[in-house]
């Protein structure tokens, strides 16, 4: 089973309409030279939902896909005030949207119980959730790794049922990586993931061996490599290095270079 190399980058809380703007000229300038700069890989953009609807025209019908990093649990509209719908974000053009982000689940009280609605609430509106799970240093200090990712994952499965990962994507986040410049190293990376698709396989195989694992925290340029050629690493959720163009387009060269397709 081949799985496509997704490079998908986390906006977070960044960005305001000139930024935007010239973040996207960036990364458009580079495909727009050679039509297909990336062709055998996936590159996804996630900005803040306001911003939505002006990178979606920016980036057109292009290569580069958009996507959200949040949505609401609820399947239909209502009285639920500054929640945004799934719906309502694939009307405006998202494909994919983050769920269960460790920001969210420390900083927004999001429990296992509420990624899980969230990524059926995306899989409703046609959206493919992206859901990151991953373990803090306490935990991987105390041996937790392994029983922090099985909860966070069995806990969607539990609740959506193992055929759902058929249009989903895991991101193994270690919580100690995000943003603080300390990336899980290859080996780490490796073991994490292949554990979580071990996870998968107990239930189903084939859905195992067809899920894209990516792994997010302080991936650059200069790491991107040594991680993505990883076995069970298919690509990779970018925080930081998503705000500038040529760390994105760096990272992406990498993984059409590893290329497993
Ligand atoms: P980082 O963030 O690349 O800035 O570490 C990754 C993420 O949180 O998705």
């Amino acid at each position: 089973m081949q799985r496509r190399y997704l490079i998908a980058g986390n906006w977070k809380m960044n960005g305001s309409l000139a930024a935007n703007a010239e973040l996207l000229t960036g990364l458009l300038a580079r495909q727009n030279d050679r039509s297909n700069d990336f062709p055998d890989i996936e590159s996804l953009v996630c900005p803040p939902a306001v911003y939505l609807e002006s990178v979606r025209q920016r980036i057109g019908d292009g290569p580069i896909l958009l996507g959200a990093q949040n949505l609401s649990d609820q399947h239909k509209a209502g009285a639920y005030t500054g929640e945004i719908l799934g719906a309502m974000l694939a009307e405006l053009g998202c494909s994919y949207v983050i769920v269960g982000h460790s920001e969210r689940r420390a900083y927004y009280g999001e429990d296992d119980a509420t990624v899980a609605r969230k990524f059926a609430a995306a899989q409703a509106a046609g959206l493919r959730p992206i859901l990151c799970v991953g373990e803090t240093l306490e935990q991987r200090e105390g041996g937790m790794t392994e029983t922090v990712l099985e909860r966070q994952l069995g806990a969607v499965i539990a609740a959506c049922g193992i055929g759902a990962f058929a249009r989903a994507v895991v991101a193994y986040e270690p919580v100690w990586a995000i943003g603080t410049g300390r990336t899980a190293s290859p080996e780490q990376a490796q073991a994490a993931h292949a554990y979580l698709r071990g996870q998968l396989a107990v239930q189903d195989a084939k859905i195992a061996n067809s899920t894209r694992i990516l792994y997010g925290g302080s991936v650059k340029a200069d790491n991107a490599a040594a991680l993505l050629c990883c076995a069970d690493v298919d690509g990779g959720l970018i925080g930081g290095a998503s705000l500038k163009a040529a760390e994105f387009l760096a990272i992406c060269a990498a993984a059409q270079a590893l290329n497993k397709t």
